[in-house]
């Protein structure tokens, strides 16, 4: 099924070719809705490349343009602008098809590719934090997205699980291991073990040299430490997927740091052996002298001491996701802080003559009330675990206030819904690289931009359908009269130019943003127009209408990783 925007995308282009000029410009939708729905900067841009006057080339388009089954005459406004005015006939007709549509008009991708993509990736020994949160929920719901519209889509943990900081964990296991509190809390007492070792490596010259050989022996091979390493990443596996279960997130592969361990060595020889690294002061690095803004940044591969690092591992990752996965495009989500290492890492790629698509997906910071980045009182990385548990209750209690008659059990199950779901969506509805501040009260209001209000959206309309009292089927043809009518319809018909569209630069927002405005539409709507109590054939067709807000709205929450209950 065709969008209106594509279908005005290729008439546009058939016009401009009937005029033996280039394609130019883009076709959007409107930025004022009394000018039409939809407009065209083509003329504007055609008119500045040829020294001409825009109004009057937007007249000469206008008059090859071929648009009259949907749109009224086009009109030309302001500079050059052409705007486009849908047919009510089309709406009413493009609205009775999406019924019948499981993708909701959305088409597959005319380019579908093989895409890793890498997200969330926490740190083992070490609690997953709300920074991480970002990453995992912004990734999680690219991955949806990507796979609807007809990716092929791998999702890949890349725990950090082989980091310097092992030598103090192990370390501190041997010395310092509390069993009680590890069966209680694993990643608490993993924690303090790093903590408690490294503060006493730091004023003890034997403590840091004991710690680094506990880190020589693992990456050697040692059967004692690969033992208590072992455990460890088993340890903080099961506690990570205590939460992804709660966030209902799901990978296909976990791939840490440590499963590249024994490509390092190779990897480093390869790039000596392509002349793209060099040995500087005894470590090996590969220098940008060509890049500008690289060109005093090297990126060492293997250090002085003949460890291996980071940038030696995501070499190794890229090979794999390339080679053994065959994937064409990779995309990394993690914060801007890791910008120029990824920058790096690709231009290394490049050299080798990698050709797959390489993308940094970045993301800024969530921010306490205190505008600071978000910690706890005393100071700490806040653990996702008390977030979400904290989440659910507070959402607990809005539900236990708002519907008192809930079963216990009933009222458990939308407390996780909602609570849950508004921390991803206050996360999601920002544009990613947007620091925002993490506010209860905002993002558990059932009013503004919040899952809460998407949700209730969605269950106020599921109610219209209890009080049906039977199944609803959708009438073959259908009437739409009224203004707010038509402005539902129109806005449904929009999902599927929407979601492609969150793909061009990543941005969840823009669909968080449409189901906003979707649901004031249906808000709007309902207090016009009565459904149960209309007439036929007005109220089948607000009954198709309610149904398909109702659809659109728990798919495009879903493409976000957030569930609808029934009854809130
Ligand atoms: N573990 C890293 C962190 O917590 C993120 C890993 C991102 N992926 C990668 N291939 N390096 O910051």
């Amino acid at each position: 099924m065709e969008t209106f925007q594509s279908l005005l995308a290729r008439r546009l282009s058939a016009a401009l070719t009937a005029l033996g000029v280039s394609q130019a410009g883009e076709l959007t939708s409107a930025t004022d809705p009394r000018f039409g729905d939809y407009q065209t900067n083509a003329a504007l841009v055609l008119a500045k490349q040829r020294g001409e006057n825009p109004r009057a080339l937007a007249q000469s388009i206008i008059a090859v343009l071929d648009v009259g089954d949907v749109a009224e005459p086009p009109q030309v406004a302001g500079a050059g602008f052409i705007n486009f005015r849908i047919k009510r006939e089309a709406i009413v007709a493009k609205t009775r098809d999406l019924v019948g549509d499981e993708q909701l008009g959305v088409t597959p991708t005319t380019d579908p590719r093989k895409i890793v993509i890498d997200f969330g990736s926490p740190n083992v020994a070490k609690p997953m934090h709300v920074g991480h949160i970002r990453s995992t929920f912004l990734g999680d719901a690219l991955a949806r997205i990507a796979q609807f519209v007809g990716h092929d889509v791998i999702r890949d943990n890349h725990l950090g699980d082989w980091g310097t900081q092992f030598g103090m964990v192990i370390w501190g296991w041997k010395h310092l291991l509390d069993r009680d509190a590890l069966a209680r809390d694993s990643i608490a007492e993993l924690v303090r073990l790093y903590k408690e070792t490294n503060e006493r490596a730091a004023n003890d010259e034997s403590v840091r040299e004991a710690a680094r050989a506990e880190l020589v022996k693992l990456q050697s091979g040692d059967p004692e430490n690969f033992a208590i390493w072992k455990q460890c990443v088993d340890l903080s596996m099961r506690e990570f997927e205590r939460a992804y279960e709660l966030l209902g997130i799901k990978y296909d592969i976990v791939r840490g740091e440590s499963f590249y361990n024994d490509r390092l060595a190779a990897v480093v020889e390869r790039l000596l052996r392509a002349g793209i690294a060099e040995i500087s002061e005894g470590a090996v690095c590969v220098f940008f002298r060509d890049v500008p803004d690289l060109a005093d940044k090297p990126c060492i591969i293997r250090k002085r001491d003949g460890g291996y690092n980071y940038a030696t591992s995501d070499i190794a990752t890229v090979d794999y996701r390339v080679q053994d996965l065959q994937r064409d495009t990779i995309w990394i989500v993690t914060g801007a802080p890791q910008q120029l290492h990824f920058r790096q890492i690709f231009e290394i790629a490049r050299r080798e003559g990698d050709t797959a698509d390489f993308r940094h997906i970045t993301h800024g910071s969530i921010l306490g009330e205190d505008r600071k980045l978000m910690k706890t009182r005393s100071g700490e990385n806040v653990p996702l675990r008390d977030l979400l548990e904290e989440a659910i209750s507070r959402a607990g209690r809005i539900v236990a206030e708002k519907n008192p008659d809930l079963r216990e059990e009933e009222r458990a199950h939308i407390a996780k819904v909602i609570g849950i779901g508004a921390v991803k969506y206050a996360d999601l509805s920002q544009y990613r690289m947007t620091d925002y501040v993490f506010s209860w009260d905002k993002m558990l209001s059932l009013h503004g931009n919040t899952a809460p209000y998407l949700q209730n959206a969605y269950v106020r309309i599921r109610s219209i359908f209890r009080k049906l009292g039977h199944a609803f089927v959708a009438p073959e043809k259908i009437a739409l009269a009224e203004a707010a009518e038509i402005q539902l319809a129109k806005k449904l018909c929009q999902f599927a130019e929407v979601v492609p569209q969150v793909l061009n630069d990543f941005r969840p927002n823009i669909l968080g943003n449409y189901l906003f405005e979707l649901a004031n539409n249906f808000h709007a709507f309902y207090e016009e127009c009565p459904v149960l109590k209309a007439a036929e054939p007005a109220r089948s067709s607000r009954l198709l209408l309610c149904e398909l807000t109702a659809r659109v709205l728990g798919r495009g929450l879903d493409l976000l990783g957030i569930g609808v209950p029934e009854k809130m």
